[in-house]
């Protein structure tokens, strides 16, 4: 007996430990949440929390007002098929609060019927549903995307690239059922033109890849573009040339229906021009450098608009001469056999580029310089002969002397590097000439030609004069001697002075 009464009094005051509760109420799901009704529970103002399992969102509504013992409140806007704890309490005037009975128990709401959920059109770009279920729980199957809240009972959601032109289909995954579900196409018209990816192909002819999503089968872009400054001036890919900045935008088109325009992608092409040097022919006051230009990144017909300049020393700029992928130019008014820097300039449309080549060239053998020569009599019949070239132009520097008497040729000479000749021997009084030209091993000079008379010979002329002073002195000693021998027979007759004077006189030539 006393452990049956035991057992009845446990079970009567076990369930609602102690004193009944102040309030109590009960739990049913409805469309879109759960009805709370109120039993036994005093009027005043009440607190129904919702809290859904392992979230902290809580859908809280303050001071509910119960004027009955039999008063009944609907909450909305929750998720379907969701597991909720609930939890109400009294709330009483001076602010001390009481836990109705049913508190913290757990309830689940029903699943979603197709007209519960209406489209609406209220964000560009976004797919967008009204409904007073909170569909923020729903998933797309492709991207796992779900609606968020956007205020007065509407969830938008914005497609993914890849969800365009395909459809786009809303499941719940706590719905067992799974029998509702949102399905929705998202045409082209969802594209975001910013979201396309445009890669410019480093080359030419000119390319664009556009990356658009996997399903847009019918899409197509087709590409204008225009010289910056010249958006007048339309361009197609093709027509498109190197060195120039573009800026291009793509039509999208749906079979052939103009949708939408890409962002504008600036576009430009430095091709990587080789110039190589296939032939160089000097002669002696110029050089004909021909080569070939080639580019990896674009082909022949994209180059047409080149031009080149040849130059040498950084100045004397000459344009070349086009030739299918390549060019030629003839470089004149160089120095014969001297060694030169050439370079092949390549530009653009005025705009020089920067795949410049160089080519060391010589030019051939000249013809050397003028000579230039001094005459010297160093003696009466001695001739020194000095000459200079200033260019020999050539790898020798010889020079030759010729000296001619009348149609005879008297010496022939050659001197290497320096000219300093000295002709002695040679006849007094005689007028010589002298031919001087520079020789470089091939070619020689103009010659240079004077004339120099040689002295009368002066050791003959002092011969005759010794020859001179002797007889003279012979005569004055016989003067003297006649002198003497007067003046001794003067002495004895004086008067025959005069006749004797001009005796003396006769005897001078
Ligand atoms: C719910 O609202 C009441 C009254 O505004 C507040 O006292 C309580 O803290 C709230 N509960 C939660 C979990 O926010
Ligand atoms: C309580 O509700 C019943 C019917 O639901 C109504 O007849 C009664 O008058 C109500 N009492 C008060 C105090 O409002
Ligand atoms: C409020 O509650 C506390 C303890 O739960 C109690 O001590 C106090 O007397 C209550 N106040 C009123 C006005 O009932
Ligand atoms: C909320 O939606 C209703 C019906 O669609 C509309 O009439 C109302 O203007 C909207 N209110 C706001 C603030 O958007
Ligand atoms: C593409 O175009 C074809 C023919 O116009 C049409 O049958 C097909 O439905 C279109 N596909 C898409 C994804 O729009
Ligand atoms: C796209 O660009 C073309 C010109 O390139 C213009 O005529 C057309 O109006 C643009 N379309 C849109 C949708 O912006
Ligand atoms: C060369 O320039 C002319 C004039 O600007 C242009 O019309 C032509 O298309 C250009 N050719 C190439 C291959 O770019
Ligand atoms: C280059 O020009 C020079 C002088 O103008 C000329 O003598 C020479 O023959 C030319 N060379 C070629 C290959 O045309
Ligand atoms: C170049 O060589 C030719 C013969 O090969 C010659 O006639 C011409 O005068 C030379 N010119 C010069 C500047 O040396």
């Amino acid at each position: 007996m006393t452990v049956v009464w035991r057992l009845v009094l446990l079970l009567l005051t076990a369930a609602p430990t102690g004193a009944p509760s102040l309030c109590s109420y009960s739990v049913t799901p409805i469309k879109f949440g759960f009805r709370i009704e109120f039993s036994n529970s005093p009027s005043g103002d009440y607190n129904i929390a919702i809290t859904e399992d392992g979230r902290p969102d809580i859908k809280n509504t303050s001071n509910v007002p119960v004027s009955n013992q039999t008063s009944s409140h609907d909450i909305q806007g929750l998720k379907p098929c969701t597991e909720y704890k609930h939890h109400v309490t009294f709330l009483h005037s001076d602010g001390n609060v009481t836990s109705c009975s049913g508190s913290n128990y757990k309830s689940t709401t029903t699943e979603m019927n197709a007209g519960d959920v209406k489209e609406v059109n209220s964000k560009p770009g976004h797919v967008c549903y009204q409904t007073d279920w909170d569909i923020s729980s729903l998933q797309s199957t492709q991207s796992n995307i779900s609606p968020q809240s956007h205020g007065n009972k509407t969830f938008c959601v914005k497609p993914d690239f890849n969800d365009i032109c395909s459809d786009l289909v809303f499941t719940s995954k706590n719905c067992v059922n799974a029998a509702f579900t949102l399905t929705k196409y998202i045409t082209a018209e969802f594209l975001n033109p910013e979201e396309i990816k445009q890669i410019p192909a480093d080359k030419l002819p000119a390319e664009i890849k556009a990356e658009l999503p996997p399903n847009c089968n019918n899409l197509s872009i087709k590409y204008t573009c225009w010289e910056d400054g010249r958006d007048n001036e339309l361009k197609t890919l093709s027509e498109l040339e190197p060195f120039t900045d573009y800026s291009c935008t793509g039509q999208i088109k749906d079979n052939n229906v103009l949708i939408k325009n890409t962002s504008a992608l600036h576009f430009r092409v430095d091709c990587d021009l080789t110039i190589t040097v296939t032939k160089s022919s000097p002669t002696n006051t110029s050089v004909e450098l021909i080569w070939k230009t080639t580019s990896q990144k674009c082909e022949d017909d994209n180059l047409e608009n080149l031009s080149y300049f040849c130059s040498y020393e950084n100045a004397h700029r000459t344009l070349g001469t086009k030739l299918r992928s390549g060019g030629k130019c003839n470089i004149s008014g160089l120095k014969p056999f001297t060694k030169y820097k050439c370079k092949v300039q390549p530009t653009y449309k005025h705009q020089p580029l920067k795949d410049v080549t160089h080519q060391d060239i010589k030019t051939d053998v000249g013809v050397p310089g003028p000579v230039t020569m001094s005459l010297q009599l160093q003696e009466h019949n001695v001739i020194k002969v000095t000459c200079e070239t200033l260019q020999f132009n050539g790898p020798e520097k010889i020079y030759m002397l010729q000296v001619s008497y009348g149609s005879e040729i008297v010496r022939n000479e050659q001197r290497i590097n320096k000219c300093n000749f000295v002709f002695d021997n040679l006849r007094y009084s005689t007028t010589y000439k002298v031919k001087v030209t520079a020789f470089n091993g091939k070619l020689e000079s103009a010659p240079k030609i004077e004339s120099i008379t040689t002295n009368y010979n002066d050791k003959a002329v002092i011969g005759f004069l010794i020859f001179l002073i002797v007889l003279t002195s012979l005569a004055l000693l016989l003067i003297t001697y006649k002198i003497y021998i007067l003046k001794k027979r003067r002495t004895r007759d004086d008067n025959r002075d005069e006749v004797f004077l001009s005796t003396i006189y006769s005897c001078v030539p």
